[in-house]
């Protein structure tokens, strides 16, 4: 109907399709908006604490790691969540509660967890698909639902929920997971599910079915730029690129690829990042982490030192103009459209029409680019934002110029 008259039984739709009549929709506004926003809309943001403090993770580091990404003005630029890893866990009491190593957490989780919410801030935390974590902690099979509950009364707002110690099969980890998701559900408390098994199941395929919010796509991020050919293990990023940009079709707002942990700022520091030839980057090779991963749409996980960041590592992650290309309310990741040994070009479509293009120099020298727009499907001149020098640097229909070895340009591109 046209006029102001309108009937009583007026209908408006949620995102799942439900149909509410008006005078319901009043009755429970706050209902109907956590309805229409899907939980993760954007890649999550924060601090995670594995790489830094692996398990000697504590309740005094990470109140510092929140005040540093405060001061810092990460919680501004959008960092929120400062994710506990493996390591708090002391064990079950006598009623089968997990409860929190209470040498490393004296306060307790739920206190943490009051600590970032009143600063604004979210707090995620760690479990495992099975008896034991990766670490060999308490994990959570068998205790889904009564540690789904744990972890809402405590206040968390995410759960990273590993697979160590699980069978290899995928209808297995699709059950797990899917337990935790339902569990986490009926806890009343909307938490995020960020699925970590690494890969090897594709949970890219059955991920948000179950009711995971991202998946990792690969195994661990270590602090080097490639696997050589003579190492067994430990992922660096070219390796976790290669596996991650293939995977464009499967992410959107609520449901991401999750490449691992940023490095920035590690430098070779000892710990699980530096195992497997992780003997650290150039800061050439963190911003190019930085830029692709925010080219993807993954979360952007900080594990460095927030304390004692230095120029280069805070420029990196206090890029705002290429966080606004990871937080892109439109949620798609970009698609490598160029891909051989010395380059990839990768394309993203922004909310307000806009483009990001990202060109990698994959090669140990330096090389010169040519790149004409019309070769990624766009037509015609654009005016051309270089997201590093932040500046406008032309209006034209392609772009040429050197990139340092291991560099990656990123560009916003606008109709003029
Ligand atoms: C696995 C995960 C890591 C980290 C450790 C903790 O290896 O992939 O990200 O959580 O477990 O034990």
């Amino acid at each position: 109907m046209n006029g102001p008259w309108r009937e009583p039984d007026f209908l408006i739709r949620d995102l799942k399709g439900m149909k509410l009549p008006l005078l319901g929709s009043l009755l429970f506004p706050a209902f109907l908006l956590a309805q229409a926003e899907p939980m993760a809309p954007t890649p999550p943001m924060g601090w995670m604490s594995w790489n830094l403090l692996a398990d000697k993770v504590n309740e005094q580091d990470l109140k510092q790691m929140a005040d540093a990404m405060i001061g810092s003005g990460m919680a501004e630029a959008g960092y929120r969540y400062i994710f506990i890893d493996d390591g708090w866990q002391g064990g079950r009491d006598r009623l089968g509660n997990l409860v929190a190593d209470s040498v490393k957490f004296p306060s307790g989780i739920k206190a943490l967890a009051d600590y970032m919410h009143d600063r604004g801030l979210k707090l995620g935390i760690y479990s495992d698909a099975a008896p034991q974590t990766c670490a060999g902690y308490a994990g959570s099979l068998g205790h889904e639902e009564q540690d789904a509950r744990t972890f809402a009364a405590w206040g968390i707002d995410y759960l990273k929920y590993d697979y160590c110690h699980a069978p290899e099969d995928v209808n297995t980890a699709k059950a797990r997971y899917k337990r935790m998701a339902d569990a986490l559900r009926a806890s009343g408390r909307d938490i995020v599910l960020g699925i970590c098994e690494w890969g090897p199941r594709k949970p890219w395929l059955w991920g948000a079915e179950v009711g995971g919010h991202l998946w990792r796509t690969t195994y661990d991020i270590r602090d080097k730029w490639r696997r050589r050919s003579d190492e067994s293990g430990g992922e660096g990023m070219i390796d976790i690129l290669d596996i991650n940009a293939t995977l464009d079709d499967y992410a959107g707002p609520g449901h991401w690829n999750d490449a691992d942990m940023l490095v920035a700022g590690l430098y070779g520091k000892p710990g699980p990042s530096g195992d497997g030839g992780g003997t650290g980057c150039t800061d050439v090779e963190y911003r190019s982490q930085f830029s692709l991963w925010a080219m993807m749409g993954a979360p952007l996980y900080a594990s460095n030192d927030l304390r004692r960041m230095n120029a280069a590592t805070r420029e990196i992650l206090l890029n705002e103009e290429v966080i606004a290309v990871d937080q892109d309310p439109l949620g798609k990741q970009a698609a490598r459209l160029l891909h051989d040994e010395l380059w990839d070009v990768f394309l993203k479509s922004l909310a307000n029409g806009d483009h990001a293009v990202a060109i990698l120099n994959r090669s140990d020298t330096e090389q010169q680019f040519d790149l004409e727009f019309s070769a990624l499907g766009l037509s015609g001149a654009y005016e051309v934002r270089d997201l590093w020098q932040h500046a406008v640097i032309g209006v034209a229909p392609g772009w040429k110029g050197m990139l340092q070895p291991h560099e990656t340009k990123v560009f916003r591109l606008k109709k003029p």
